[in-house]
């Protein structure tokens, strides 16, 4: 794919972000998620590709937008078919509350290289450039903070492990507070905190722990075009959700590699802000009619990472999506 795709899809995320961003602070989740959702997909008619949601809003008749299987974007002649993965708002809660970490993210490949996750827990470990080869999600804790701080010449003691904060997690606390190492917990956004991963001046180190599987697909096509490592581990926990592993021709217990998350070297990916992370700045309103966004815009084939700051005049912007 010789086009770099994550340059027009930072288009699509920051308007996901500028209609969701309205909501911020305003206590309504499912506003700002709804807004995101259509923001993301009015932009996509602007955007000359020819795609296929394989992971959004959910199965055609729960989602009226975005929903697995829907064509996106404008079709011209010559456009390659490519594979779509969404999440127009990861973290409705948080930016109901104004709290960090809320994103809006779209990663794109050929067809048939991004696993379809489906909707259900997956067990994830995702770690920067120089942690890939040192852990690994089938290894013990223990093991693998101890390896990642040798090869990050770090005391055990310094290196900071992020997870989402649940009750599930307090083994994984336990094992921390044991070796004496730090601990981020985030009350919710599992996408950036892998991402942030691989920003060395993040100061996070590893990321652990079960969160959604959509969201793991999505942070394994960020850290791959970051060049660092994500492996992962689908949690089914009922029959249904055991089934549909099946049906996808997964044993159950599978360990997921960055490749068969996200296979293939042409990979694109692009995120914008929604309120701050470890390493881009939330959109900020300035009142009078602007606001101004931070993202990342990148691709496996050349390895360029793009952070874009991006001002929008909000009327125009509003005329031209609609
Ligand atoms: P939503 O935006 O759908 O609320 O997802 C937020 C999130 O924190 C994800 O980033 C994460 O993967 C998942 O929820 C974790 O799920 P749970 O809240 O059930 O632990």
């Amino acid at each position: 794919m010789d086009k770099n795709l994550a340059l027009d899809l930072v288009r699509v995320t920051e308007v996901a972000t500028i209609k969701a961003g309205l909501w911020l602070g305003k206590g309504d989740k499912n506003a700002a998620d709804g807004a995101a959702v259509e923001g993301m997909r009015k932009m996509f008619n602007h955007i000359d590709v020819d795609g296929r949601i394989v992971i959004g809003e959910g199965e055609m008749d729960e989602a009226p937008m975005l929903y697995i299987g829907e064509k996106v974007g404008h079709v011209v002649e010559g456009v390659e078919k490519i594979d779509i993965a969404v999440d127009p708002l990861d973290g409705t809660t948080i930016i109901s509350k104004a709290q960090d970490h809320a994103i809006a993210v779209i990663a794109a490949t050929p067809q048939g290289k991004m696993l379809h996750a489906p909707d259900m827990y997956m067990d994830k470990i995702a770690v920067g450039p120089k942690g890939k080869g040192v852990v690994h999600l089938d290894m013990p804790l223990e093991h693998n903070i101890t390896a990642l701080a040798k090869v990050l010449d770090k005391k055990v003691e310094d290196v900071m492990v992020v997870m989402l904060d649940r009750e599930r997690h307090q083994k994984h606390i336990d094992v921390c507070r044991k070796l004496g190492c730090r601990v981020k917990l985030v009350s919710d956004g599992d996408v950036t905190t892998a991402m942030a991963t691989c920003f060395e001046d993040s100061n996070i180190d590893l990321m652990i722990g079960s969160g959604g599987a959509p969201e793991g697909v999505l942070a394994a096509a960020a850290v791959k075009c970051l060049g660092g490592d994500f492996q992962g581990r689908l949690l089914p926990e009922t029959q249904e959700e055991i089934e549909r592993c099946e049906s996808m021709g997964l044993e159950i217990g599978q360990l997921l590699t960055m490749e068969d998350l996200v296979a293939g070297d042409e990979v694109h990916f692009a995120c914008t802000a929604v309120t701050d992370n470890d390493f881009l700045k939330g959109i900020k309103f300035d009142g009078h009619g602007k606001a101004v966004t931070e993202s990342i815009a990148m691709r496996t084939e050349t390895g360029t990472i793009r952070t874009i700051r991006t001002v929008h005049i909000l009327d125009k912007k509003e005329k031209y999506i609609d």
